[in-house]
């Protein structure tokens, strides 16, 4: 019997940049999924998330065949036995998690890693952390469906204490940058809207296709290289649109790196703003609650605030001085109640450890 667990992540800057080729900027979060995976003495394998409920997984393993829940620990084995080329034995897998689904903090990359490396350990098979990462991401491109960029997986597998993990999405160069909250007297609140989102419903994979599109109409493979005063030049609205918050939203994240690696993580708030403002008017991904977290916390006074994820619902990031935290918190709350929207779930998060093995 092996327990690995994996975190979810927030993406600090660089949404919708990573399957244009560009530079993101994610962090882990502490908020885990846990595996526990154990032999069974015949073939067949039996997921519990506790919680939510008990799926076998049907076999043979078929990329596409599964709507449930459990199509994203299917997509795990699926990547498992082909990039081991061998069969899955009978297994009981136990799944419980602290993370949120549907909120825009990468659930599914931390149940397909937290699988993966379960998988692995038990049947010893030695893998690096980015192999991991691969393998989950064919799980999630080719078995589940969507078509994401390596983001997810890499954070969630790469991520280190205290840092944020700049990973070049083209090449996939990683780099480790400081971003030690505390020290500097800031705290980064993740507060979940309780919008559920979905990246199976078409409109993340419209979003990708707009890209690619405007790059082919410029001529370049990706929107990584491109300049702003090219897209302006592209003749459709919305693709100028979605080009003009990729190629911007690039630059942000080699400003906030740039910030960060100096020691001044108390001056990229700007930035996180205008990357929502961004992918709220350019590439029209938010919606009016996580509208709402960013207008109220600002007028409470912090230093900027953005939707994390794919959007469509999800989760907004807010930094502020900690001293403020709660005064922001508490605004937050409030504008969501005159709203009439639902409550929201707001903690505080800072950078914390990749996937790891769990000792009992
Ligand atoms: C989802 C995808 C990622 C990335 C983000 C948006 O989380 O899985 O690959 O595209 O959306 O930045």
């Amino acid at each position: 019997m092996v327990t690995w667990s994996a975190p979810g992540r927030v993406t600090l800057v660089g949404e919708h940049v990573d399957y244009n080729g560009g530079p993101v900027l994610p962090f882990a979060i502490d908020r885990r999924t846990e595996v526990t995976i154990r032999r069974r003495p015949d073939l067949r394998v039996i997921v519990t998330s506790q919680g939510v409920g008990t799926a076998e997984i049907s076999s043979p393993l078929c990329p596409g065949s599964d709507s449930g829940w459990e199509r994203y620990v299917a997509g795990a084995l699926w990547a498992f036995s082909v990039g081991a080329r061998r069969d899955v034995d009978g297994l009981d897998i136990d799944i419980a998690s602290a993370l949120p689904t549907g909120a825009g903090l990468s659930s599914s990359a931390a149940i397909e890693c937290a699988v993966l490396c379960a998988l692995n350990d038990l049947s010893g098979v030695d893998r690096t952390p980015r192999q991991i990462a691969d393998l989950a991401l064919r799980a999630e491109r080719e078995y589940v469906g969507v078509p994401c960029g390596p983001m997810d997986q890499y954070a969630v597998m790469l991520a280190e204490v205290g840092h944020a993990l700049c990973l070049d999405s083209g090449s996939l160069d990683t780099e480790q940058i400081p971003f030690h909250l505390d020290a500097a007297g800031l705290t980064l609140l993740v507060v979940n809207t309780r919008v559920r989102h979905t990246l199976g419903d078409g409109a993340y994979g419209d979003r990708r296709t707009a890209c690619e599109q405007a790059a082919a109409m410029l001529g370049a493979d990706s929107l990584r290289d491109v300049t702003v005063d090219r897209v302006l030049g592209l003749p459709d609205p919305v693709l100028r649109r979605r080009a003009h918050h990729v190629v911007t939203e690039i630059a942000r994240v080699r400003k906030v790196v740039r910030l960060l690696r100096s020691g001044r993580p108390g001056e990229i708030g700007a930035l996180l703003t205008a990357s929502h403002r961004s992918l709220s008017d350019d590439f029209e991904v938010s919606c009016a609650e996580l509208d709402t977290v960013v207008e109220a916390a600002l007028a409470a006074g912090a230093l900027g605030a953005r939707m994390t994820g794919a959007g469509f619902g999800g989760s907004a990031i807010v930094l502020c001085r900690s001293a403020e935290s709660a005064v922001v918190a508490d605004r937050v709350f409030e504008t969501f109640e005159t709203s009439g929207f639902r409550e929201p779930d707001v903690w505080p998060a800072g950078p914390a450890a990749g996937a790891r093995r769990q000792t009992r």
